[in-house]
Formats: structure tokens, C-alpha cells, sequence
């Protein structure tokens, strides 16, 4: 895939959202500092989504965008839905945030940092609609166990920042993830699982849900997907 033109930084300002100064580093992109240590020193003022997009649309989270394939087919699809984008690598969101910027979607913002972070400090609890998780990194080692993104503390995040009846979409290309997250949300309570949709058949190089799921489908490699509706908790 072709390097996006590379933007001058006020030309990215309006796809991009920016923890506020003092934060940034302690718990911003991977590249400054470790992005899951430290506590607020004071609460963080929530982001407000009306007025970050200017409009009432329902909001979708994608954590982890990686190159941001997935915001920007989806924020072209709907325009009427909002996307905010959590990738804790400060280059990627550069990356996706100049595609968006490219093709002027003002649907979409993107943000550097840890997502739990972000979902547990900064999103109004019970306020979007969809979570998207694709692809997660799986950290085999032991000595990277504490990145791994998918825990119960994730999951329970996830549920609380959901509407009601609000969605939870997983994939991924590793069984095991898979199935340690099909337990994990069994006992969550507040989820419960959907039928999958059949495996949409991309007709272009564009037409996947992401580049991950592009390269492990040209690889004939399976991918696991699952969805979750944010019910009751009991
Ligand atoms: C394997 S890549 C998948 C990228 C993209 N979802 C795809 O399918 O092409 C996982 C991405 O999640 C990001 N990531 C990992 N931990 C994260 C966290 N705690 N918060 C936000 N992003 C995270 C990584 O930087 C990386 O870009």
C-alpha cells in the first residue's frame, strides 16, 4: 500500500484528538512512556461527543487501528455515524489520521494512547454504541503479559462506556486469544453473544475490515470473529 502525502499538522488538527498536556507521555503513546502506569492526579474532563463532532450521531470506539483501514471505509460508508479511533502507537495515528485527512471525513477522529485509559478516564459511561476490537496483539511472552489489551478489567471498561443494547465486535487470527476472550466475556456479566454474520467476500483489495484481516485471508489463515450485546447486568 502507498504511504499517504505526508500533511503538515494543522492540516490533521480536525482528526485529531490530543489528551490534554499534562497527560501526555505518562499516559500517551507507547514511544514516550509506559502508557498503562500512573493514576490521574485529578479526574480528567470527559470527552463531550456532540461537541467534539460538531453533531448527535451515535459514536462507534475502534481500539488498536493500526493504519486505520476500518475508519476510513466505514466513516465513508456512514456519515451519519461517529468514529473515534485508540491506537497507542503514536506513528500509526499519524498514519490513519492523514488518510482521513486525505479524504476529509469529518466523522472521524483519531487519538494516541492507551485505550483503557481513554475508556476509563475520558468516555462518558454508557454513550457509544459499538466497540471494535480487531486483531489485538497477542504478546505470547510472559515478560509482555501486562500489554495484553483483551483482560476482564477491558472487557468490564468496554461494558460500561456501551448504551444499552450497545455492541462489543471481536476478531482476531489467534484461537487461543479467542477463546480466552469467549470466557472472559462469559463471565462478564452485562454481555451477551450474537450469531455471527456470514464472512463477508471482499471484491477489491480495499473491501476488507482491516490490513490484518487483508493479509491473513490472502493467507487462507482463519480468522475468529465474534459480537456481543450489551444486556442487564444481574
Ligand atoms: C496487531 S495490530 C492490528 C491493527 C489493526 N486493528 C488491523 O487489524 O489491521 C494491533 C494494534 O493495536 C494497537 N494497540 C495495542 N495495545 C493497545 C492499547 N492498549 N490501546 C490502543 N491501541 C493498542 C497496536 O499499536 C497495534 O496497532
Amino acid at each position: 500500500m502507498r504511504k499517504p502525502r505526508r500533511l503538515a499538522p494543522d492540516a490533521l488538527q480536525p482528526y485529531v484528538w490530543e489528551l490534554p498536556e499534562r497527560l501526555r507521555g505518562r499516559w500517551g503513546d507507547r514511544t514516550k512512556a509506559d502508557a498503562t502506569e500512573g493514576e490521574p492526579e485529578s479526574p480528567a474532563a470527559k470527552i463531550d461527543w456532540p461537541t467534539l463532532y460538531g453533531n448527535d450521531h451515535p459514536v462507534e470506539i475502534e481500539v488498536g487501528f493500526g493504519k486505520g483501514l476500518f475508519l476510513v471505509n466505514e466513516g465513508v460508508a456512514n456519515p451519519d455515524r461517529n468514529y473515534f479511533g485508540i491506537e497507542i502507537i503514536r506513528k500509526y495515528q499519524l498514519y490513519a489520521a492523514t488518510r482521513v485527512a486525505n479524504r476529509g471525513l469529518p466523522n472521524v477522529k483519531t487519538c494516541c494512547a492507551d485505550a483503557k485509559i481513554i475508556m476509563r478516564e475520558f468516555v462518558v459511561p454508557g454513550t457509544v454504541t459499538t466497540v471494535h476490537v480487531f486483531f489485538p496483539d497477542p504478546w505470547w511472552k510472559n515478560k509482555h503479559k501486562k500489554r495484553l489489551l483483551f483482560t476482564p478489567e477491558f472487557a468490564t471498561l468496554t461494558n460500561d462506556v456501551l448504551k444499552r443494547n450497545g455492541q462489543l465486535h471481536f476478531v482476531t487470527d489467534v484461537q487461543d486469544y479467542f477463546e480466552m476472550v469467549t470466557e472472559t466475556l462469559r463471565h462478564c456479566p452485562g454481555f451477551e453473544e450474537l450469531p455471527q454474520p456470514p464472512e463477508p467476500a471482499p471484491v477489491h483489495d480495499m473491501d476488507y475490515l482491516t490490513n490484518f484481516e487483508r493479509k491473513f485471508r490472502k493467507e487462507g489463515r482463519p480468522i475468529y470473529r465474534s459480537r456481543y450485546v450489551k444486556v442487564e447486568r444481574i
